[in-house]
């Protein structure tokens, strides 16, 4: 059975071009709602899918998929949407008054996103050094989020185009462009955590190399090639700070036993330094 009639703006091939698409909705069914689209975010997400970058797509395609609408319709076993409702999509929920529907739309998508794997630091007892990478939709968003639980919070973008935006409107807490070189140097391990946003094939090695031992490397954008990175940055990182402990016999204290009498480290009580083995003191090196 056909419901209403509707128009969209769709893709109908991997060019981007949109142009408006008329198509009859089934009959409302007991458990449906019908919305009037009110606002909806577009994202990079409808990008990939337009031009067929992350799965196979049947077009045409009607892209976005943040919308927030007002209840037009509900069916016979819904009670608990009314008409009048303001309502967001993926799932159904409900708007509730305080927040512009405009604001919401980005929050259904872009803002999940961004909060889904930001929530692990929910209630952290430190101090959070978090980096975000790519100020864009996800981006910005990630900014507010982790600004709102209290990490000091640095934007990794690819150029200097988005610094006032990102300090002044969004207060961000500091500003690397990823090609500068020294900027990236001065910043090197001091991050707990990057999300990064970047919707396209990128080097890894750069980011990686701005996190403290233990960070954490969190992707949700979505590259069309695999991503892959040369690991000895990350081998350097870890030995370099568990040098001191294993060396200061922080470890024998710990664990209370002296490997040194392996052989590895040399004798107990020896005073060890970084020559590599010239005077006995190391038998392997790092
Ligand atoms: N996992 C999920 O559930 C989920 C949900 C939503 C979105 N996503 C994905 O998240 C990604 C971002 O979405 P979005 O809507 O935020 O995209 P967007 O608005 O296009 O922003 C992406 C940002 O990444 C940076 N960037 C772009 N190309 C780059 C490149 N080649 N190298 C380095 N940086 C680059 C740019 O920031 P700068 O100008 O600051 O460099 C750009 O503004 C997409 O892949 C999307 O599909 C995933």
């Amino acid at each position: 059975m056909e419901g209403r009639r509707v128009i969209g703006w769709a893709a109908r091939d991997v060019s981007g071009h949109l142009s408006p698409y008329s198509v009859t909705l089934r009959k409302t069914g007991p458990e449906d709602v019908v919305l009037k689209v009110l606002y909806c975010g577009v994202d990079h997400t409808d990008l990939h899918q337009m031009r067929g970058e992350i799965m196979p797509i049947n077009y045409p395609l009607v892209p976005g998929h943040e919308v927030v609408g007002e209840v037009v319709e509900v069916g016979s076993e819904v009670n608990k949407f009314k008409l009048g409702d303001k309502v967001g999509v993926g799932f159904v929920v409900k708007i509730p008054e305080k927040l512009a529907p405009e604001q919401a739309a980005p929050l259904l998508c872009a803002g999940v996103t961004a909060y889904s794997p930001l929530k692990q630091f929910n209630n952290s007892d430190k101090a959070i050094k978090a980096g975000i990478l790519g100020l864009g939709g996800v981006g910005h968003l990630a900014v507010l989020i982790a600004k709102a639980m209290g990490h000091h919070v640095t934007v990794i973008s690819s150029s200097e185009k988005k610094k006032v935006e990102a300090l002044e409107h969004l207060h961000a807490d500091a500003f690397l462009v990823s090609s500068n070189a020294a900027e990236m140097e001065g910043a090197a391990a001091s991050l707990d955590y990057i999300l990064d946003t970047v919707p396209a094939f990128h080097p890894l090695e750069p980011y990686i190399s701005l996190l403290k031992a233990g960070g954490k490397l969190i992707f949700v954008g979505v590259s069309t090639k695999p991503l892959h990175f040369n690991n000895d940055d990350l081998i350097l990182v870890t030995v370099m700070q568990c040098r001191e402990e294993i060396i200061d016999r922080e470890f024998h204290r710990k664990h209370g036993r002296n490997i040194g009498n392996t052989g590895f480290l040399g004798r107990e009580g020896t005073e060890y330094n970084d020559r590599g083995g010239e005077d006995g003191l190391y038998k392997q090196g790092f």
